[in-house]
Order: C-alpha cells, then structure tokens, then sequence
C-alpha cells in the first residue's frame, strides 16, 4: 500500500532527465525554482534529492498518503512517466544551501545530528565536508544512505525541515518509517536546532 516503506520505492522507474527538464519547467518551477533550488522556506529544495525518494513522495501525494492541497492535484495530473523524469531531473541539479542564521543554534543541531538517540546521520547522508574528517556512522556510506532511504537534508530550508517534523511528530505527515517517533521525541527546540544546522550544510 504506501510506497513511504524502508528501501528503494518499487515503483521508482529510471527517469530521462531531458524530459524531466520540460516537466520542471513547465509544472514545477514556479514554486521550487528552474533548477529545484526553491527561494521561498515554504517549497522544499528538489535539487540534489534521491531520484527514488522524489518519485516515491509524488505518488504519496497522488495517492493521497502524504496529505497537500497544493501537491495533491499536482501530482494527480502527472503520468508515472513524467513523474519519473522530474525526479530524476531534479535529483541531478546541484543543491544550493542556504546561509546559517544562528550559528549558536546550529552548533546545537550538529550534536542532534550526529549525537541524538537515534542519530540523524545513521540514515541520513551527513555533509561531504564533515564525512570526510572520519567517523564511522552509516549514514556516511552512501550504501547505507540508499537502503535507508532517507532523503538528503542537506542545504534544504531549515523552516521546511522544522515544519515537517511537526507534522511527522503529530501524525500529519504518516509514515511507514521511524520518522513518527524520531521527530516526536524532539523538543520544539531540538526540531530548530537540527533544522537551522542543516539549512547550511553543503
Ligand atoms: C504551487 C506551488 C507548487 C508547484 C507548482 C509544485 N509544487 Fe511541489 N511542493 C509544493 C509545496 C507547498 C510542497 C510541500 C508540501 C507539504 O509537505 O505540505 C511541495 C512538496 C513537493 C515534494 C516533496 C519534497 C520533499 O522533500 O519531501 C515533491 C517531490 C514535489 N513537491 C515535487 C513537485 C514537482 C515534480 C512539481 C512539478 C510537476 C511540483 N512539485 C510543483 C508546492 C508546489
Ligand atoms: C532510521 C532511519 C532514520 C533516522 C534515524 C532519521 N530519519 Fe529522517 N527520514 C528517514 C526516512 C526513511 C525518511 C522518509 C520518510 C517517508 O518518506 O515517509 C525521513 C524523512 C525525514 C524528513 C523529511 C524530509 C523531506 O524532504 O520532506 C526530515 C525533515 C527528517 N527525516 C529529519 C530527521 C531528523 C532531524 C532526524 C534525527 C533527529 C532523523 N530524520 C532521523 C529515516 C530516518
């Protein structure tokens, strides 16, 4: 039934990014801009994201899985062909990360990230830059980024990422992964903190 389950999405074809480009230009790019780098907090960064991960969320908003009275009908008149595409344009767009407002705040994310219970970065692919100063957690092996498959937070809007573990941790957003009881175990202030600090990852 939902596609949101651990692992690649079955239903995730290979997509031609050519094609994809017109999708994106003629359908998506008003909100999340030409390139998936989106300039307003409210439309998430396309640019950069798993292809699978991509697809997976727009037939969730289709199916009406993953609730949204924009992307619902949006997703709707898509073919699974255009759908495909779209994911993997955006997913080969580079990803513009934003600046750190509050440095402060960030370095409190970081220890969320690497240090919660569970750690972000057991699932979620840490920045190149901080991956390479060692460390063994899996999320810095890009294998194990793509069994989990967890989306790439990195550079996304740290108001979006706050926004939607509010609504993980509330129910809105439903789940077949942990990502419920991870972001309800999050305090109002971990939620900033760990969104603030990955706005300005790269
Ligand atoms: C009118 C503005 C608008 C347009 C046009 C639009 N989107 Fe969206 N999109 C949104 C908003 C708002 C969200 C956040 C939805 C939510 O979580 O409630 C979103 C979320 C998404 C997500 C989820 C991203 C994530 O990180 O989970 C994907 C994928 C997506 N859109 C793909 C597309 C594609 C592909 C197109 C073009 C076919 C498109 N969108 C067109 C506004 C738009
Ligand atoms: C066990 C693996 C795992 C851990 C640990 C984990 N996540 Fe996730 N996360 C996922 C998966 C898988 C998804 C995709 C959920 C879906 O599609 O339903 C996800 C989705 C998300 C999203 C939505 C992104 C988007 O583009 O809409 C955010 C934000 C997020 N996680 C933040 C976090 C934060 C912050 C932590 C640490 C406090 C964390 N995650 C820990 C696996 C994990």
């Amino acid at each position: 039934m939902t596609g949101a389950s651990l692992g690649q999405s079955a239903g995730a074809r290979a997509g031609d990014p050519a094609q994809g480009s017109h999708v994106a230009e003629g359908k998506c790019a008003q909100c999340h801009g030409a390139d998936g780098n989106s300039s307003d907090p409210q439309f998430p960064k396309l640019a950069g994201q798993s292809p699978a991960y991509l697809y997976r969320q727009l037939s969730d908003f289709r199916n009406g899985i993953r609730k949204s009275d924009i992307m619902g009908p949006i997703a709707a008149d898509l073919t699974d062909a255009e759908m495909a595409n779209a994911a993997s344009f955006f997913g080969k767009q580079p990803r513009k990360a934003d600046a750190v407002k509050d440095q402060r705040l960030a370095a409190i994310g970081e220890r969320i990230f690497f240090s919660g219970m569970p750690a972000c970065a057991m699932c979620h692919r840490a920045s190149d830059r901080r991956g390479m100063m060692g460390g063994g957690m899996m999320g810095r092996m890009p294998m194990m980024g793509m069994m989990s498959g967890a989306p790439n937070l990195n550079g996304q809007h740290a108001a979006y990422i706050a926004d939607q573990l509010d609504r993980f941790a509330s129910g809105a957003r439903p789940s077949s992964t942990p990502m419920g009881r991870i972001a309800a175990a999050l305090s109002e202030a971990d939620k900033r903190a760990v969104a603030e600090y990955l706005s300005g990852l790269r």
